[in-house]
């Protein structure tokens, strides 16, 4: 395993090379359910899993590490559990925003801040100032965030300044429509892991994931270990990616 970590942090050669994985953390409700567990722990069992993930993206020497923890569309389960789930949140952010700045890791969170809570949007605010010069790794948190709601808030952006006489359509392209994104200064994702068995990705990263890689795991979120992380590098350094180009 050692040696593979050690290519991993090496490997910043053309086609392999790994800079932003993405995860789509899923499964904790069927892990519950799987261990006689109420929902509620599962997600529990979930948000420690996150620790687990940020290890292993720092011992590969990822730059990039998103993770998708609560989707536009989740606002739309039983009000008990998205109650549990923002506390969940506010309790993360209290313990691991200390961890996290101590390992030289910046967070960013994307998503529609204006449907969280006025004392979770501050907690988020307070946490992006305090370890925006931090250069070891970016962890992005996809929070309230729905690819289409992200795009549509580009668009409507761009509308505005050729409303306003400040851009010209014609002169709209992928780079300069990319940087009306939430994830303007973030790299594509190289490769997005899902959990839990589903083979979709559930309004993440749409523009974004145009040549990501893919990877599906038949493992609940919450079982999620470090050396899965490996496993999943290991998995990426062995593809091919061609970028439409010829083989
Ligand atoms: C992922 O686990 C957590 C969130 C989407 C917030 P789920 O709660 O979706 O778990 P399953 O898919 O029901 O097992
Ligand atoms: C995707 O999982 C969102 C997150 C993991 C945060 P869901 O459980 O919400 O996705 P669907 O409903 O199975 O597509
Ligand atoms: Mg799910």
């Amino acid at each position: 395993m050692a040696a593979s970590v050690h290519q991993c942090a090496e490997d910043t050669s053309g086609v392999s090379s790994l800079s932003h994985v993405a995860i789509i953390m899923d499964g904790n409700g069927r892990w519950a359910t799987k261990n006689g567990k109420s929902r509620s722990l599962g997600h529990k069992k979930g948000a420690e899993a996150v620790r687990e993930a940020i290890e292993g993206a720092l011992d590969c020497g990822v730059k990039c590490l998103t993770l998708y923890a609560f989707s536009s569309e989740n606002w739309n389960r039983p009000v008990e559990e998205v109650t549990d789930l923002m506390a969940l949140l506010k309790l993360y952010l209290q313990r691991e925003v200390k961890t996290v700045h101590k390992q030289g890791v910046r967070l960013r969170v994307i998503g529609r801040r204006d449907r969280l809570s006025a004392d979770i949007v501050k907690m988020i605010d307070k946490a992006e100032k305090r370890t925006e010069a931090n250069t070891r790794m970016t962890l992005v948190i996809a929070l309230s965030y729905g690819s289409r709601d992200e795009i549509i808030e580009a668009a409507k952006a761009f509308a505005v300044s050729v409303a306003e006489g400040k851009e010209d359509p014609s002169q709209l392209d992928e780079e300069k429509f990319s940087k009306g994104l939430w994830t303007n200064d973030i790299p594509d994702p190289d490769l997005i892991i899902r959990t839990s068995g589903e083979q979709r990705l559930s309004n993440f990263l749409l523009w974004q994931a145009a040549y990501a890689e893919f990877l599906f795991l038949d493992l609940l979120w919450p079982d999620f270990s470090k050396m899965d992380f490996r496993a999943a590098v290991d998995n990426y350094l062995g593809r091919n990616r061609r970028f439409g180009a010829r083989p």
